[in-house]
């Protein structure tokens, strides 16, 4: 696997690549989450490249960019042995030169569910992404299920801007309790851990009404709240259930009869960790 520093490399790189090029971004902290990117990512295309890059512009000076973290050795081990064709592990200035003043705006989902709690983060992830892309010039890019928002703020920005590169979502993988990986796990004690998994249980029991028919919004959205309160899960930042496509609220007639195919969206604090997760509604 080739390491990529700088442009002018990644440059040459791509320049030698006949064929389709996948592309899965990252922060670093790999887990098997996303060594299946990299898996699927593998299956679609003739080259992969997986960039890492602790974005600065995506935490608020209040959050964990400082404690975030950064393996980067064993990354690199890992995306090896897991077939990654390039990795793109670019300096600060290398993305952002000396001074970037360009700002982006998916609006208003960027200010939204998790976007109300952390207000400058999507701006960042749309910042970063958009330089991204337009350095490797991806066919298709590979992103988890895990952050929702995430995959359909970005599909969005890439329609918005007419940008060549399909975006495809992976499904989240998951502990064996259901506890989904993510490189914040890093900060659970084994008290938290435990108390995390509530996240996954709440997830499974609005499922779980759903296959029994039940509708109203009210009552699935309450079945989720007393699941986590059982783990003492307080600190929660939003329950929501939202239409799967575009993560818009739920009509004023769907409150009493839930639609088609909605996703129900958990944030919530557990110890000093900020976790989300999501389930599909089908
Ligand atoms: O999901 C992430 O790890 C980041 O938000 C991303 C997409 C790599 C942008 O920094």
């Amino acid at each position: 696997m080739e390491r990529l520093m700088d442009r002018q490399a990644l440059r040459r790189w791509r320049m030698g690549c006949g064929g389709r090029v996948a592309f899965v971004p990252t922060m670093g902290a790999l887990h098997a989450g996303h060594l299946a990117l990299v898996a699927a990512a593998r299956q679609h295309a003739d080259h992969v490249i997986a960039s890492i890059f602790v974005n600065p512009s995506q935490f608020a000076p209040n959050e964990d960019f400082s404690r975030y973290p950064r393996t980067l050795e064993q990354d690199q081990v890992l995306l090896e042995q897991a077939g990654c064709g390039a990795l793109f592990c670019p300096s600060v200035a290398e993305i952002y030169g000396d001074g970037c003043q360009t700002t982006l705006r998916v609006e208003p989902l960027g200010s939204d569910l998790c976007g109300r709690f952390r207000p400058t983060h999507f701006q960042g992830v749309a910042l970063v992404v958009a330089i991204l892309l337009n350095l490797v010039r991806p066919d298709q890019m590979f992103l988890g299920w895990k952050d929702y928002q995430q995959v359909i703020l970005l599909r969005k920005l890439v329609r918005d801007l007419a940008l060549p590169v399909e975006v495809v979502g992976v499904p989240t993988v998951r502990e064996a309790d259901g506890l989904a990986l993510s490189s914040r796990n890093r900060y659970l004690t084994p008290a938290d851990r435990q108390q995390a998994v509530g996240i996954c249980r709440a997830l499974e029991s609005v499922q779980c009404s759903w296959q029994g028919g039940e509708r109203r919004l009210e009552v699935l959205l309450a079945s989720a709240r007393q699941v986590l309160a059982s783990f003492e899960i307080r600190d929660i930042d939003y329950v929501e259930l939202r239409d799967a496509e575009t993560l818009e609220p739920l009509l004023a007639q769907e409150q009493q009869s839930v639609g088609q195919r909605p996703v129900l969206l958990i944030a919530a604090r557990v110890g000093s960790a900020r976790l989300i997760d999501n389930r599909v509604l089908s």
